[in-house]
């Protein structure tokens, strides 16, 4: 991982910070978020498509203020799926234009802020929202712009319940059968809306560009249609987030720059075959930003060795902290990076605390044979749909997110307390 490095001595250093002294003065479990890496990628996105394109940072892979500060501040857009990431949104200062909702039930209270607020786009998700979206615009005396979220029916190669482009599922209307031909004819005749666009998010850690490729032609295919039929070019698509990362060696990520050049060209050749002008392109990445970005530091608590089968390394958190391995049989690694070991290897798996057996951290690893309690262990790639999917579960209390810059680390997100617990219950 680029995040956590090894000084000459072999102490593991983040930031140029010995991780033993941010265990000291930040306790475990933690997040530690290198936010030059942040902004690096941010950069990196923004560069590999241009000008002529928009990066919409995902906010449910991450958010807090001092994100949507550096997003604000590298000239990011974000998308937003719920009243919560809105506010925060708002809170830090993103410019209302710069903010696309999602979700496929927003409740009227959320429109509603949301045109209020004035966000630059709303992607509206069924017969019902379009409605409702038009109604509330009018009442606040507005032409709100949206993009409609259809299916285009690929299936991408990725976990079944982060998969998004198949028909059978809640988001989106289907491209086959002519539902999201039908939602384009009612938002046209609504004074309400400006119809922008059309969006596809095919699905979430996902490797190749194939999928990506296939979304863009039926995306530009439906934009013919809509010519045809109405006569109008609607002048934005949006291709959604999912570009995989590496949470182990074995995985083999594409670049931002892979990804823009695959879909430009793709969407010019099929526009030119089509006789559009080019519209404007964007893209929605969550895990590829924040994911990299970030590492999980655990104290272990417990070492459990089972003669012929394996050794069980328990840590101070668990599936409240990170879920994915329990609900998607996610991939992480792992290290030992308070001392350097020249123990043998032993087969381990990283468990958690919780009171279940599926609370695991790491399914296979191998780690020193001498690891001990007290011993720190960092699981890199955590900055994604880890802080943002943790929970209480157990009374867990949820660990702070601290930023890593320039030789000093500063708390973004405090840890939970038991009186942040005892507050919400009320007796
Ligand atoms: N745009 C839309 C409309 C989305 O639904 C998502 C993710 C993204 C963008 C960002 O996708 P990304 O670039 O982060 O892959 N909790 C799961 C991932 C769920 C993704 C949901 N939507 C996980 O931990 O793997």
């Amino acid at each position: 991982s680029r995040t956590v490095a090894r000084d000459a001595a072999g102490t593991a250093t983040v930031g140029g910070l010995d991780v033993k002294h941010l265990a000291e003065e930040f306790g475990t479990p933690a997040y530690f978020l290198d936010e030059d890496d942040f902004r690096a990628r941010c950069r990196a996105w923004s560069e590999a498509f241009g000008p002529d394109a928009d990066v919409f940072y995902a906010g449910k892979a991450f958010l807090s203020r001092a994100v949507v500060r550096w997003l604000t501040e590298e000239g990011l857009n974000l998308d937003v799926c719920s009243g919560g990431e809105l506010s925060t949104a708002l809170a830090a200062g993103m410019p209302a234009e710069r903010i696309a909702l999602h979700g496929n039930n927003k409740s009227v209270e959320e429109i509603t802020r949301a045109v209020e607020a004035g966000v630059g786009r709303i992607v509206v998700d069924s017969f019902q929202e379009i409605v409702r979206v038009a109604h509330i615009a009018q009442k606040a005396g507005k032409r709100q712009r949206v993009q409609i979220r259809v299916t285009v029916g690929v299936e991408a190669h990725t976990h079944e319940f982060i998969a998004t482009a198949h028909e059978d599922q809640k988001f989106g209307l289907p491209l086959a059968g002519g539902q999201a031909a039908e939602a384009v004819r009612r938002v046209l005749k609504l004074d309400g809306l400006e119809l922008v666009g059309v969006h596809s998010h095919i699905g979430s850690q996902i490797f190749d560009t194939s999928g990506f490729e296939v979304a863009a032609r039926r995306v530009v295919g439906l934009l013919a249609e809509v010519r045809d039929e109405h006569g109008v070019e609607l002048p934005e698509i949006d291709l959604g987030g999912g570009l995989g990362i590496a949470y182990t060696s074995e995985d083999d990520p594409r670049e931002p720059h892979e990804i823009a050049t695959a879909l430009r060209a793709i969407v010019e050749r099929e526009c030119a075959a089509a006789g559009l002008a080019v519209p404007r392109l964007s893209v929605e990445p969550g895990r590829a930003i924040v994911g990299p970005t970030a590492f999980t530091l655990y104290e272990v608590g417990t070492v459990k060795e089972l003669p012929g089968l394996r050794t069980y390394v328990s840590v101070d958190g668990g599936m409240s902290d990170n879920i994915r391995t329990a609900l998607y049989d996610a991939d992480y690694s792992v290290a030992l990076v308070s001392r350097t070991s020249t123990a043998e290897p032993m087969l381990s798996r990283v468990v958690g605390k919780h009171c279940e057996s599926g609370d695991i951290v790491v399914r296979d690893a191998f780690l020193p044979a001498d690891l001990a309690p007290g011993d720190l262990l960092a699981v890199p790639a955590t900055g994604a749909y880890c802080r943002s999917m943790a929970s209480n579960y157990n009374h867990a209390l949820r660990p702070p997110v601290v930023a890593v810059k320039d030789g000093t680390a500063r708390v973004i997100v405090r840890r939970e307390t038991e009186e942040d617990l005892l507050r919400l219950d009320v007796g």
